[in-house]
């Protein structure tokens, strides 16, 4: 019952309190992409090397998510709309804390994805579009999942039973037929800044 519980919001420290802490700015990087486009190599990489500068980084993907806060649900679009609702409420928690936090899901509508930037807030959203092509993504299927697809053993597969519709505004579109991980990984770092500009009072 939402309306008996008391808030304590007001007795929290704050974010700005923890970007301070941390020396980084929160923001959530949401990756968007057909199934083996490269979204968590990406998401990698980028992790791997924010780490390396100092900055304290969460990555959500299939793996920790749909194993775990998500074991129950399946690939309906219902079920996917309940998915990405929630990475986006656990995103908002770790990007309130001050967290450079990668997201890696196919996010297959505009309206999923509209909704995800609603919960975590414009400011602090950027929508990456990995637009590798669904023939390449087929033509790797690292798990199998594209074949299983194409003989009807897996319902709903997204790109060949289910729609993928492209994002209309990405912040970054990466194909990774046409580059190397290495430039992806530098075009991401170069589109986002997690150190503060300006730190709050007190601060450096
Ligand atoms: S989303 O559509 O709800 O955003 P999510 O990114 O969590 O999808 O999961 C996609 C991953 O689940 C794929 O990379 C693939 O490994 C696996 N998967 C299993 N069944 C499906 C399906 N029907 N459609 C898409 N991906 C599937």
């Amino acid at each position: 019952m939402a309306e008996n519980i008391y808030p304590i919001y007001d007795k929290m420290m704050t974010r700005a309190d923890k970007e301070q802490l941390l020396h980084q700015r929160g923001m959530m990087i949401w990756f968007t992409g057909l199934s083996g486009s490269g979204k968590s190599t990406i998401a990698l990489g980028v992790e791997r090397e924010l780490h390396q500068r100092g900055i304290l980084c969460r990555i959500l993907d299939g793996d920790n998510i749909r194993t775990g806060i998500n074991a129950g649900l399946g690939f309906s679009a219902e079920d996917r709309k309940e998915n990405i609702r929630r990475i986006a409420e656990v995103g908002k928690l770790f990007v309130d804390t001050g967290i450079v936090t990668l997201a890696a899901f196919v996010s297959p509508t505009n309206e999923y994805r509209t909704m995800a930037r609603n919960i975590i807030g414009e400011q602090d959203f950027y929508e990456v579009y990995v637009s590798t092509p669904l023939e390449e993504c087929e033509r790797r299927d690292v798990k199998g999942l594209y074949a299983r697809a194409r003989r009807g053993e897996v319902k709903d597969f997204t790109g060949i039973s289910a729609p993928f519709e492209a994002p209309t505004n990405p912040v970054l579109e990466i194909d990774t037929s046409k580059q190397t991980l290495e430039e992806s990984v530098r075009q991401v770092l170069e589109l986002i800044d997690p150190t503060p500009q300006t730190l709050p009072e007190g601060g450096e």
